[in-house]
């Protein structure tokens, strides 16, 4: 393989690697601010300066592709003055905004005027202003902020597929805007708050609503869909903030989009219900555990009972519920999204991330050889065991007991409602429509009553272990 050397270090490369990537490798960090691994290059910023020995001025390490036998500095003197140049030009018109800022604790532009600016600057006029700029549901501007990397331009045109962010105006009056100042149409804009280095398009889901430092980060798997992309469940205090992508080149890349990214806020909607709930004259009211289960096991040893489980499940939940069914021959089945009730009928629903079937695990419920609900097997009583994402079908039964997660509007028909676990609360495995195995991992606690589908199932097969064991 060639060899380049970096701060005296020989590193090796393939052809066409840029030097922020061979540096990485060398243990080098160089500092960029235009530069994303997933958009092109446009070397607008000048923050990755660096020294190639026989070239007479600094380079954009991010646009110079490695070289046989090429000599990079990244520390000299020349290097250190041109990257301080930058930052003092970039902050020219920047605000002291970082106690109030969104991005403050995780900005590119903090971290590298500590790492590479001054202290001191001698610009002297008064700095441009903009007033904050409504982007639709997902966006709020702060054009203030910018420092024109076009990074959001990029991934418009480049990812999202959508020429819908431009730079108008030129020098000092630059504006970074949406053509003809529409709000943004995309479906994955929450990206663009992922990828701008600086505080300029905030989320307005987390705008203000905890400083980044403070929040604890859960690697997991979304489950808004069949794809499976990687994400960070961000939380503090048993709350959940905000969900973000994280790196998997084979799945999502650097992406999610925002069904997926937003989906978590049902797991806190003020109406799930996180108490056992009996339907008494037409209402359901709250009841014990105890009571609860005792009219669940009624109901499986009394009547003709079939189980639904929800494509939103996790494999060991699903692999639990069959061997519980198979004691008694249950029939089981599953269901999730209408109209795609197979993987088969699973299929990308844009050119982007998103699959058809709106549930993570439909996969995982073939594998196990569970085939869809086709309301066939006419039986008194269905149970529905639900993750929570799970569209429930049009049920033919006399009685419908639910178990997981519900909202008060799922719960119309419902008898007996059992509260059990969302996905950013268990840990457990799915699998994607390419059939990679991923894990769920727990980031918060279950509020309420909740229980687990394996200790339920567990109380209805165990009188004595109830007796006493539950409230
Ligand atoms: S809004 Fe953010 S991503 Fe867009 S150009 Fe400005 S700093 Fe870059
Ligand atoms: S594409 Fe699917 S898995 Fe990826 S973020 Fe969107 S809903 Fe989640
Ligand atoms: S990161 Fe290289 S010029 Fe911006």
């Amino acid at each position: 393989m060639p060899k380049c050397t970096i701060d005296g270090k020989e590193v090796e490369f393939t052809a066409g690697e840029n030097l922020i990537k061979v540096a990485a490798r060398a243990g080098v960090e160089i500092p960029v601010f235009c530069y994303h691994p997933g958009l092109s290059v446009v070397a607008q910023c000048r923050m990755c300066y660096v020294e190639v020995e026989k070239m007479p001025k600094l380079q954009t390490a991010c646009s110079t592709m490695a070289g046989e036998g090429m000599v990079v500095k990244t520390n000299s003197e020349n290097v250190i003055k041109g990257r301080a140049g930058t930052m003092e030009f970039l902050l020219l018109n920047h605000p002291l905004d970082c106690p109030i800022c969104d991005k403050s604790g995780e900005c590119d532009l903090q971290n590298n005027s500590f790492g590479y600016g001054n202290a001191t600057m001698r610009h002297s006029e008064e700095r441009r202003t903009f007033v904050d700029v409504d982007m639709g549901p997902v966006i709020e501007k702060n054009m203030n902020r910018c420092i024109h990397c076009t990074r959001c331009i990029r991934f418009g045109d480049e990812i999202a597929g959508i020429h819908e962010m431009v730079a108008v105006q030129r020098g000092n009056n630059i504006d970074i805007t949406t053509i003809d100042g529409k709000q943004l149409q995309t479906e994955y804009a929450g990206n663009y708050s992922d990828i701008c280095p600086t505080g300029s398009l905030t989320l307005k889901d987390f705008r203000f609503r905890k400083r980044a430092w403070m929040l604890k980060k859960t690697a997991s798997v979304c489950e808004g869909c069949s794809k499976g992309c990687n994400i960070e469940v961000q939380h503090e205090g048993n709350v959940v903030y905000r969900c973000v992508p994280i790196e998997n080149q084979q799945i999502n890349k650097f992406w999610m989009c925002d069904e997926g990214r937003f989906n978590y806020r049902y797991t806190q909607d003020p109406t799930r219900v996180l108490e056992p709930m009996k339907r008494d004259a037409g209402e359901l009211i709250k009841a014990s555990w105890d009571s609860a289960m005792e009219s669940f096991r009624a109901e499986i040893s009394a009547s003709k009972v079939s189980f639904l489980v929800g494509t939103d499940l996790t494999l060991e939940e699903m692999a639990t519920i069959k061997e519980f069914a198979g004691l008694s021959k249950i029939t089981v089945e599953h269901f999730g999204t209408q109209g795609v009730e197979s993987t088969a009928q699973d299929g990308p629903q844009d050119t982007i991330l998103k699959m058809k079937s709106k549930t993570s695990n439909l996969n995982g419920a073939e594998k196990l050889g569970i085939p869809a609900y086709s309301g066939k097997s006419s039986t008194d009583t269905v149970i529905v065991f639900r993750g929570g994402r799970a569209v429930l079908p049009a049920i033919k039964a006399k009685k419908v007991i639910g178990v997981g997660v519900f909202l008060a509007a799922d719960t119309a028909g419902l008898s007996l409602v059992l509260p059990g676990f969302s996905f950013t609360e268990k840990d457990g495995t799915v699998i994607n429509h390419m059939g990679i195995e991923q894990k769920l991992r727990r980031a918060v606690l279950p509020g309420g009553r909740c229980k687990a589908f394996s200790e339920v199932l567990m109380l209805a097969m165990n009188k004595k272990a109830l007796a006493g064991a539950v409230s």
